[in-house]
């Protein structure tokens, strides 16, 4: 990677621009400036827009069939030629991915390859090659998204009968079932998966053939350009097309929804793992130990979920704030795109994938989970609407039970001992028995989206076919 020397290769070893210059440029500038080190992720895009662009300028002229076959020869030669590579070939001296294949073509096709970028700029490229990449990335983030989904719905079904203490404010409130609990992250990440979706529409459009800015010179179809890549358009406006990021934003926002509900439902089961709480255990496999607590059992697994959260946002944030300023059309700054997208893609990535090992490995503890339920006062709504029923008004049944439950603390019991409860509100029955169990509490929240076992088995099934059929 050092300076280049000039001579034949241009100023900069292996530049595409070196006509002008005179002289190598800066060791330290081009540290900066080269790409390739990261962009080269994009070698396999670049190589499928360079056969793309082949074909437009050939109709166009610029190749004839025979030499047309020979580009586009080299050109799946260079494909093959840079997936045998371990990593970046930084030894080229290529300043970015696009320099480098270029080179290659050159090397391989002779003065055909030199004719390749006839009409094309590196600015419509790299913006096809990222789009194209973006795409691809929407489509494996949300397989992802769905094993989790999947692991959730699993669980749902598992535990829809698994009674436990819901919080607000982080204080007990009512109880729920573990397997609705399932169901509302489920419901997250199916948002995500939508999210994601319209990230990949948001990047289905193709730049190729807008050039620096201004457009082509060069008689190509644009529209059979976008199909020949597999895009639903071509972008419509050449100087909105070279500098567009919007795409990148939407995946790397996509991303941001996808890690705070991961961070969020690794919370709650640090919580839940807590030996306070002790609801849930975590499979050894996501978990680890102390090196000097003999006795720790760490969530880590759910710990990075977390972490992972902010540095994903983050990533939304810096390339947010590289765009807020740039004047029109291609801007160096621009380069700043590729590791914030690559960073928050692969992270979220790897947290579905973690994420849906924790859930597959959760195991609830039934017993703690009911007893948790039925401490601390999760029925006092229950009693309220038990005094609603005996024709109270809501509002006093409220202040009744809140004075019921200020007196049961005071002799130490909970709701259930009615003969307590009857020293301070006489109007509750023998009836208010059956009304305060958990069972009967859960049962009864048996509207749409509720946690009534029945409504969680029918919600699991209903998340299931989703699933199913957006897979499909
Ligand atoms: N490596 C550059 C990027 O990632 C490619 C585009 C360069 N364009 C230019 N006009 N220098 O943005």
């Amino acid at each position: 990677m050092a300076g280049g020397e000039g001579g034949s290769a241009g100023a900069m070893g292996g530049a595409m621009w070196g006509g002008m210059f005179e002289g190598g440029a800066e060791a330290v500038f081009r540290a900066l400036n080269d790409s390739l080190p990261f962009d080269w992720r994009l070698v396999q895009e670049d190589v499928r827009g360079s056969i793309a662009w082949g074909r437009a300028i050939a109709s166009a002229g610029v190749f004839s069939e025979a030499e047309l076959a020979e580009v586009v020869r080299a050109l799946g030669a260079i494909g093959e030629e840079a997936a045998g590579l371990g990593g970046p070939p930084v030894e080229s001296g290529a300043e970015d991915v696009h320099t480098w294949v270029e080179q290659r073509l050159i090397a391989r096709a002779g003065e055909l390859g030199k004719r390749l970028h006839t009409g094309r700029s590196r600015n419509d490229q790299v913006a096809t090659d990222l789009r194209l990449w973006a795409k691809s990335a929407c489509g494996t983030l949300i397989e992802a998204v769905a094993l989790v989904r999947g692991a959730l719905i699993d669980v749902a079904e598992r535990e829809a009968e698994t009674a436990m203490p819901a919080y607000t404010h982080l204080q007990r409130a009512q109880p729920i079932t573990a397997g609705h609990w399932a169901l509302a992250y489920e419901a997250m990440l199916a948002r995500d998966a939508r999210r994601l979706v319209l990230a990949r529409e948001s990047a289905d459009a193709c730049p190729l053939g807008c050039a620096a800015l201004a457009g082509t010179t060069l008689a190509v179809d644009r529209e059979a350009i976008a199909r020949d890549l597999g895009f639903m358009r071509a972008a419509e406006n050449s100087i909105d097309a070279v500098s567009d990021r919007d795409f990148v934003l939407d995946l790397i926002h996509a991303c941001v929804q996808c890690a705070t509900h991961l961070s969020r439902l690794g919370e709650d089961l640090i919580i839940y793992a807590s030996a306070e709480f002790a609801f849930v255990r975590m499979a050894d496999g996501v978990t680890s130990g102390s090196s000097l607590m003999p006795q720790k059992k760490n969530p880590d697994a759910c710990e990075l979920l977390r972490g992972s959260a902010g540095r994903v946002l983050g990533r939304y944030a810096g390339f947010a704030a590289t765009l807020k300023g740039l004047p029109t059309a291609y801007n160096k700054d621009l380069q700043e795109d590729k590791e914030a997208v690559f960073d928050a893609v692969d992270r979220t990535r790897a947290c579905l994938v973690l994420a849906e090992r924790v859930v597959a490995g959760l195991v609830f503890d039934r017993e703690r989970c009911a007893r948790a339920a039925e401490t601390g006062f999760l029925n006092a709504t229950e009693l309220a609407d038990y005094l609603v029923s005996k024709g109270v008004a809501f509002r006093d049944a409220h202040d009744a039970v809140g004075r019921c439950v200020r007196h049961a603390m005071s002799k130490g019991v909970g709701l259930e001992s009615l003969a307590v409860i009857r020293e301070v509100e006489p109007r509750v029955g023998d009836d208010a028995a059956a009304w305060l169990t958990v069972a009967r509490m859960l049962e009864r929240r048996g509207a749409l989206g509720g946690t009534s076992p029945v409504r969680v088995r029918e919600a699991a099934g209903a998340a299931r076919s989703r699933l199913v059929s957006e897979r499909a």
